[in-house]
């Protein structure tokens, strides 16, 4: 053994030191040129995410179909949840799946957080957009802005809340009477662009302290051009990824002109209004959205005057189509499923009774109501995939490199239909988000996504999920909804940033009148026309 070898008896030589240190000695320098040579080794160039073969100058354009997240799904299947594809000349990642998508946008948030700079997202609210505009120090301090002004007049606490409430408890006491005199002697109409201008007068009331009448014909038309608004900045959008395009006359060139002069109607709008603002301002007196950022603006950091145009452009343009396709989605899951209605109303009429209107404070007393709405925000999953995001410096995915001002598209559908987190996912049920007692497992609820994550999360959540409660408890109290037997219910839908409904008409019949006119009468005189900030 080494230990007795070393120590010498008696009259044998000692070993020397030299002998002894010599195999450490090799060890130490082979270590050392090994370090040396993988030092030196060309290094093997990180992964990419894989994908499907790329044709020169289109990319993966012609693959994309009418519906781009369903061929997400498909390719993910394919290549796995986080997979590479190249729309024109630039690379695209599309993420996909509850893990993926968290590990990305909450785990390495700052790094996901970023937009491309598509000439498209730069005409957005005059280029002072907090959802278009990339990721800086000023735009941390917009954001911030925007949500806490936002939040103050709708959900910061019980008054906001209770404002807010008032609001919209108005807008759908006029909703229900357009809603009651179009559906006479039993007429079907299309009930969508009465739920645009309702849902509009809502965020118009909490931004500029006015409101619009239905028969208004130019803000509807503002509120009309919505639907080309989405369908450049979608996923699906070949505006940004092809700008060859724009060298001759072709429909994309078309739908991006179209997207320039929509975007500066809007702007000029919302400049009107806040101009008119900026003349009757007075400090001790914060009247809405407009006067709380104007009163705000010079003590956020990096921001001037100019943006609070844009500021307010984003709250207006984002909050007014949202909400309302929403409640077109939960329309036409009520006239699909007329048994999940009357399940419905019964609730309502045995909760809230038959002698007031439902208020948000019966929001926890109505479980089967808030499972019906999650479903809907589940089944449509009506924005399925997010504003386009970007890589705001190299990070590694999964083991995937991917560089700094990459394109990366968020699939929400993918987690909404994910057959490894919902039973049978293809299927409309409410009742998938009631617990054991019947109440609403919150925790199933918030893995609904919809509103996206991290620091691109919807700053308008809290406010959509409150204004749709709203609508459709009052709709449903006050309503009953038919189907027009002489069409067909269809899921397809027109594609855009977000999933819209084709088309439907319905009837409308009103359950009780003069109770309705009574409630409203008493709740006209509780309306404050100003708040204080
Ligand atoms: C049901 C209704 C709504 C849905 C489903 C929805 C969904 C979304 C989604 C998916 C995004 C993109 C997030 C991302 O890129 O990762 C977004 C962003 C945004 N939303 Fe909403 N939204 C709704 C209502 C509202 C309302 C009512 C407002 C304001 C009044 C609003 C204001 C915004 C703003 C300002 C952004 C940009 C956030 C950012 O880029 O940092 N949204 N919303």
């Amino acid at each position: 053994m080494a230990s007795e070898a070393a120590s010498s008896g008696p009259g044998e030589p000692a070993p020397s030191l030299q002998a002894a240190v010599r195999p450490a000695l090799l060890l130490s320098c082979a270590l050392f040129l090994l370090c040396l040579w993988a030092r030196g080794r060309p290094r093997r160039p990180r992964r990419s995410p894989p994908g499907p073969f790329a044709w020169p100058l289109l990319g993966n354009v012609l693959q994309l179909g009418r519906l781009p997240h369903l061929t997400f799904c498909e390719l993910a299947r394919r290549y796995g949840d986080v997979f590479q594809l190249r729309l024109g000349r630039r690379a695209v990642v599309v993420l996909n799946g509850e893990a993926a998508i968290r590990q990305a946008l909450v785990r390495q948030g700052g790094h996901f957080a970023g937009r491309p700079d598509f000439p498209s997202f730069r005409l957005v609210s005059g280029g002072r957009s907090v959802a278009f505009g990339p990721y800086s120090a000023q735009w941390r301090a917009q954001r911030r802005l925007a949500h806490l002004c936002l939040r103050a007049f709708s959900t910061a606490d019980g008054r906001s809340r209770r404002t807010f409430e008032q609001h919209v408890v108005a807008e759908a006491r006029e909703l229900t009477r357009v809603l009651a005199r179009r559906g006479e002697g039993g007429a079907y109409f299309d009930p969508c662009p009465l739920f645009t201008v309702a849902n509009a007068n809502v965020i118009c009331a909490l931004c500029f302290g006015q409101r619009y009448g239905h028969e208004d014909s130019e803000f509807r038309a503002l509120l009309g051009r919505n639907d080309r608004f989405g369908q450049t900045v979608g996923a699906g959008s070949l505006v940004d990824v092809l700008p060859w395009l724009q060298a001759f006359p072709n429909p994309v060139r078309r739908v991006f002109r179209d997207f320039q002069a929509l975007n500066r109607e809007l702007h000029d709008f919302v400049k009107a209004k806040v101009a008119q603002h900026r003349r009757t301002y007075d400090p001790r007196l914060t009247r809405d959205i407009s006067d709380a950022v104007l009163g705000r603006i010079e003590q956020a950091e990096g921001l001037s005057r100019e943006h609070v145009d844009g500021t307010l452009t984003d709250i207006f343009g984002a909050g007014q189509d949202t909400t309302s396709t929403a409640l077109c989605w939960v329309l036409l899951l009520l006239l699909k499923h007329p048994h999940l209605q009357r399940r419905l109303r019964a609730e309502l009429d045995s909760v809230v009774g038959r002698a007031r209107l439902p208020t948000a404070e019966d929001r926890r007393c109505l479980p089967y109501l808030e499972a019906f709405i999650y479903e809907t925000l589940r089944f449509s999953s009506f924005v399925p995939v997010t504003i386009p995001h970007a890589t705001t410096a190299d990070v590694v995915l999964r083991g995937f490199c991917i560089p700094k001002d990459t394109v990366v598209f968020v699939n929400q559908w993918s987690v909404n239909h994910d057959r490894s987190k919902w039973k049978d996912p293809h299927l409309f049920d409410p009742a998938r988000f009631l617990d054991a007692e019947h109440k609403l497992d919150r925790d199933l609820a918030c893995g609904v996504m919809i509103f996206s994550l991290g620091q691109r999360r919807c700053i308008g959540d809290q406010l959509a999920k409150l204004q749709l409660f709203l609508f459709t408890a009052i709709l449903l109290h006050q309503c009953t909804f038919e189907a027009n037997p002489a069409e067909r219910l269809t899921m397809d839908c027109v594609h855009g940033l977000a999933l819209k409904p084709m088309p439907f008409t319905v009837s409308v019949k009103m359950r009780d009148l003069e109770l309705l006119a009574s409630l409203f009468a008493s709740l006209e005189s509780q309306l404050p026309a100003i708040f204080s900030f």
